[in-house]
This record gives structure tokens, C-alpha cells and sequence, in this order.
């Protein structure tokens, strides 16, 4: 089935005078996603750095873009699948590690419902460092379909290595090191109410289970929540540097992706250290207010990557946005915000429905626009919009 044929189900669902009852549209999705989250919950999801300039510029970035209908090309199938890593996926989408995920269901397991929605959709889930229930319960919810361990680099070696031979153990695909969050950026929507979830010892499963830190507490953290709290504290931000990455690229023989690289030298250099794959994102501009749209740096990182694959992510609104990002380079793209609020919304059932949503119209537009398959959609695919 075509992602695009999502619109016949809810066309003819119509007829039947049955409508959806999840949003279409993101603006929607994110007002009842705001209403039925905690306050303090929705202020840490919808949030980022700063004044959010550099948040709302990569949403921004995508309406700089119009794809050029070409016609007579007769896209009546489309074909969207992907070879990535050594594995095919239906579409080249992907859910990006989202820490606090766990919180945005109602019932408290939202890394669980992320990845039954992988299951159900074939769209692979980044799961965090930072989860409510640990990457082993996690990965056992996949299915067949491929998912991928988020690295939070701790302070303490062997605690690494520890978190990525779980993952490799528990049958996850890859390795995505997350190397721009070491600290957290400063946000105000989360300061003025003095919240940070991990602080109250929420999303820390994956440390409070793991051998090696628990080693490192006097009591365990079931007995002294508080001690281990401490502890995380202490070994959850690494400030990598180069000379880290041999040693990152030593933990595991799954392919490794290093995220959060906008410059084209960083690119250049991972390349060269080894890695695996480029994951282009300033973190939906959560960590660096002050910079530039994420989709204006992934032309010259995919250039400088020069074949290695380049996965991209912020901003991500709609499937109009995801052909952009794949016309100009993206392997593939991460959702982030919208998945959260449909989880919020509706559990896995409303993942799935977003992911759809997502795929439906990205689909739609290749086959109005006469780009049928990936490799079609290159950046003559595009041009400036002028107003
Ligand atoms: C609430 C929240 C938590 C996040 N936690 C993580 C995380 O644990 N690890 C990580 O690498 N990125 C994390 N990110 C960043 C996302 O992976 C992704 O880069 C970002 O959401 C993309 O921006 P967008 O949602 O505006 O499209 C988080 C994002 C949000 C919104």
C-alpha cells in the first residue's frame, strides 16, 4: 500500500460519517497536544533555548523551499524506500530520540508506545539515554523493525561501554552519540518554573538498571533515590573531544552516527575518525539559541560526507518538509516534536497516526510533483521561494 492512500481510509471512513479523531494539521496537533499534557511537561517538549528564535527559524528554513512540479512524468507509484546501514526501510523517516518520551503518555510509558508505533509503521525509533523504562524493554517492543540506541557519552568509560554493550545485547541496530548536549542549554521556559525532569529522577532508567553505575552507589537507587540522582549528576555530560571519537568508534561494531554536526569541517573529520553515518541537527534548537537553522548548514554537510549517509532533523512539521530535506541530501529524517504530541494525544495509536500523516503527504506530493523516487528528488528539485 501507498503512504498516500491514508487519504482514501480517511476520505472513505467519511462517507461513513466516521472522522478522525487526531489532528491533520500540526497546528492542531501541537494545541491539543498542549492541552493535554502537565504544564510542565509541554513547557520541556514545546521549549528550547533561548528567546526559541533559532527553535522557530528551522521550521522557518522549510518555507524558504518550493519544490517544482514537474508533470508529465506519470508518478503513478512511488517508491520511498531506503537502503540505510545495511538495512531497507519503507521510508526514509525516523523517530528522533525524544529523552523525556517516557512522560508524553498518559500512562507514564511513552518509550514503550514509541516503539510498538515503530513496529506498527516500519519508521525506526532513536530511543534515548533517557528513558522511563530500559532500552531492553524498549528494543523488545520493535518487532522487525530496525531501532537505534541515542549515547548520552557519560563522564565514566566504562559506564559507556557498559550502556552500549546493552544495546548491542538487546539487538538494537546502531549507535547515534549525541555529542552537543554534554550541558544543557539555557532555557528559560524551563528555568522560570525551575523544572528539569531528570532532576527529579525521572527518564533514568537506563543508569538506575545498568551494572556499572550501580556499582558506583553505596545503596541502590531503589533504596536511595536521592544518592543516585547525585551520581547521574556526576557522569551524564561528557565534553567530548576528537581524541574521544577513536575510542567511541572502539565501543561497538554497529554502525556508529555521531549527532548534532552542522559544520562541514566536523562532517569532514568524523568521516575521517570512522564514523558510520552524519546526523545533522541542532537539536530543534534546544541547546544554542543564537544560531542557524539546522536546514540551512545540510547541503554543505552532506557535500563534505561525500557519500557516507547524512541523517537530518529539526524542524520537521510536515510531509512537505521532508521532501525538502530529502531534495537537498538528507538519507533520511527525523520527526521530533510532532510524534511527541501525538503520543501525548493518543498513545502508539496516535504515533502511528502522525507518522502517517507525515508519510501520506510526503508521498502525495511526490506523485503531484512527478519525483517518484528518492533519488529523483535532488535540489534542482527546488527553488528559492522569493517572497
Ligand atoms: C523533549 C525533547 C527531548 C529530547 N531529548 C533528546 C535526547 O534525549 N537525545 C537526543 O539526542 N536528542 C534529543 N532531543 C532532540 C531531538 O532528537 C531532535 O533533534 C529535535 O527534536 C528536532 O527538533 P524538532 O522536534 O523541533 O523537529 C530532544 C528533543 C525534544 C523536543
Amino acid at each position: 500500500m501507498a503512504f498516500g492512500d491514508f487519504q482514501n481510509e480517511i476520505y472513505f471512513n467519511g462517507l461513513r460519517g466516521v472522522v478522525p479523531t487526531m489532528p491533520v494539521s500540526f497546528a492542531e496537533l501541537a494545541e491539543r497536544a498542549q492541552a493535554a499534557m502537565p504544564p510542565s511537561v509541554w513547557s520541556y517538549v514545546a521549549g528550547g533555548a533561548g528567546d526559541e528564535r533559532t527553535q522557530n527559524a528551522n521550521v522557518a528554513a522549510f518555507d524558504r523551499w518550493g519544490v517544482i512540479p514537474r508533470m508529465f512524468v506519470g508518478a503513478k507509484q512511488r517508491d520511498l524506500s531506503v537502503e540505510l546501514f545495511g538495512m531497507t526501510w519503507p521510508a526514509p523517516v525516523f523517530m528522533a530520540p525524544v529523552g523525556v518520551i517516557g512522560l508524553c503518555a498518559q500512562d507514564g510509558h511513552g518509550d514503550l508506545a514509541t516503539a510498538k508505533a515503530a513496529a506498527r509503521t516500519g519508521v525506526p525509533m532513536v530511543a534515548s539515554t533517557l528513558t522511563v523504562d530500559p532500552m531492553e524493554e524498549v528494543a523488545a517492543e520493535f518487532g522487525e523493525t530496525p531501532g537505534f540506541f541515542q549515547l548520552y557519552t557519560p563522564t565514566d568509560r566504562e559506564l559507556a561501554a557498559s550502556l552500549v554493550e546493552r544495546a548491542e545485547q538487546a539487538g538494537y541496530k546502531g549507535i547515534v552519540v549525541t555529542l552537543d548536549t554534554w550541558v544543557t542549554g539555557w532555557r528559560p521556559r524551563d528555568l522560570s518554573t525551575g523544572n528539569f525532569p531528570q532532576l527529579r529522577g525521572h527518564c533514568l532508567a537506563n543508569y538506575f538498571t545498568d551494572p556499572v553505575f550501580r556499582a558506583g552507589l553505596a545503596q541502590s537507587p531503589e533504596q536511595d533515590p536521592q544518592s543516585a540522582i547525585l551520581k547521574w549528576i556526576q557522569v551524564f555530560g561528557n565534553p567530548l573531544t576528537w581524541d574521544d571519537l577513536p575510542w567511541l568508534r572502539s565501543l561497538t561494531t554497529l554502525p556508529l552516527i555521531v549527532k548534532g554536526i552542522c559544520h562541514p569541517e566536523d562532517a569532514r573529520r568524523a568521516k575521517d575518525l570512522g564514523v558510520d553515518g552524519i546526523y545533522c541537527s541542532n537539536h530543534g534548537g534546544r541547546q544554542a539559541n543564537g544560531g542557524l537553522p539546522a536546514l540551512d548548514m545540510l547541503p554543505e554537510v552532506v557535500a563534505a560526507a561525500d557519500g557516507l549517509p547524512v541523517l537530518f532533523d529539526s524542524g520537521v512539521r510536515s510531509g512537505a518538509d521532508i521532501v525538502k530535506a530529502l531534495a537537498l541530501g538528507a538519507s533520511a529524517v527525523g520527526i521530533g516534536r510532532p510524534y511527541a504530541y501525538g503520543l501525548a494525544l493518543g498513545g502508539a495509536d496516535g504515533i502511528v497516526h502522525v507518522l502517517r500523516t507525515l508519510l501520506a503527504e510526503a508521498d502525495l506530493i511526490m506523485a503531484v510533483d512527478g519525483y517518484p523516487t528518492l533519488k529523483d528528488l535532488t535540489p534542482e528539485a527546488l527553488r528559492p521561494v522569493s517572497v
